[in-house]
């Protein structure tokens, strides 16, 4: 049995796209950080740095190539993160979404509306876990919405999506799940724990971020620093090639650059759990620029809301590798997630569910 749609509260905010094209060279206070995000210790620059993400080959994958396989492995275990080449999505469908995904956060302001947010319901335009007046916002508009299953989409929102760009919508969510659920394939080959559906993603949602172009990219942030808390995978596509992603890696902020046709995909919190913390949900963030606006795609796949997670048995070995954490059904962790008192420098679900061991 399925339950009931999920609800969270946000604090309605104003539209950033808008923000930045009526004013565009002041940014208002609710947007400027208290620190300078590059003066940052943790920061890097990027100029210092070659290392980058890890890029895999899917077409190797399928070919049974264990070395490919291998180094899958290993990237989720040491990144999180890499970017996935040769995965097979039609190209031409990709530059549809593309071209008509920019097209949709072009839309009037009065049409987009009609897709806002409530204060009820975090799905729509807008921005997450807003809970107080003074609290800093992110430069940028989010699109919010729950693709499957398909009965928890809200009747305001996708069935209410202008054409084409609903139908190519519903393609690229077809798409997304069929290839999510070939990464969980290979990573549980990867982890030797059977090639069945161990993870049971059942459940997909999408975010579309929009940056529009900063006067003080050093002061403002594009999206928090974070981890995709009720998430096994995420496939990233970015609309152009313009820069903006970071992630964290040993203590420093490595940027993104995205490789043209290649998605990023990241594990999410829900993977670390399942693998007992073998693979690594990696935190990290977007930034701004002063130039250029920037769109990206998230498509995130979570188990459905009634599968209970919780570390896969056979990872675990009683006496070396005891479970780091305990079970929880996905509607509770996704109402943690929602509830969860300010979402900026709380602890994660995550945290609240690891298992302190005495040695
Ligand atoms: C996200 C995310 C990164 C980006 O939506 O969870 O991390 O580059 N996006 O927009
Ligand atoms: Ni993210």
């Amino acid at each position: 049995m399925e339950n009931a749609p999920i609800l969270g509260k946000s604090k309605l905010v104003p539209c950033v796209q808008e923000l930045a094209k009526s004013c565009p060279n002041k940014i208002p206070q609710r947007y400027i950080q208290s620190h300078d995000l590059y003066n940052d210790q943790d920061h890097c620059d990027a100029h210092d740095l070659q290392l980058q993400i890890p890029i895999i080959n899917m077409e190797a994958l399928i070919c049974g190539d264990g070395v490919e396989l291998e180094k899958l492995h290993s990237t989720c275990q040491e990144w999180g993160f890499f970017q996935l080449i040769n995965h097979e999505v039609s190209s031409s469908l990709i530059e549809k979404f593309k071209l008509e995904t920019k097209e949709f956060f072009d839309l009037p302001l009065e049409e987009k509306k009609r897709y806002w947010q409530t204060p009820t319901d975090f799905e729509g335009f807008g921005q997450a876990f807003v809970l107080s007046d003074e609290q800093k916002l992110d430069w940028a508009d989010m699109f919010f919405l729950t693709m499957l299953p398909k009965h928890l989409r809200k009747s305001h929102l996708f069935p209410n999506l202008p054409l084409p760009y609903r139908d190519t919508l519903e393609k690229y969510s077809t798409e997304m799940k069929t290839l999510a659920t070939k990464m969980l394939g290979y990573m549980a080959k990867a982890l030797k724990i059977s090639d069945e559906n161990v993870f049971g993603e059942g459940h997909q949602s999408i975010r579309m971020n929009y940056y529009p172009p900063c006067p003080l990219p050093e002061k403002a942030i594009g999206l928090t620093s974070h981890t995709d808390e009720t998430v096994l995978i995420t496939i990233l596509l970015q609309i152009s090639q313009v820069e903006g992603l970071q992630i964290l890696k040993d203590n420093r902020w490595v940027p993104v650059k995205p490789q043209p046709d290649a998605f990023i995909v990241n594990i999410g919190d829900v993977l670390e759990l399942m693998t007992n913390g073998m693979y690594r949900s990696v935190t990290h963030r977007a930034v701004v620029n002063a130039e250029k606006e920037r769109i990206s795609v998230a498509t995130f796949h979570s188990p459905a809301l009634d599968v209970e997670v919780g570390p896969i048995p056979k990872l675990l070995n009683n006496n070396n590798n005891p479970p780091r954490f305990t079970r929880i059904s996905m509607l509770d962790y996704w109402n943690m997630f929602l509830d969860r008192p300010l979402h900026h420098h709380a602890k994660k679900c995550l945290d609240f569910l690891t298992i302190h061991h005495t040695t």
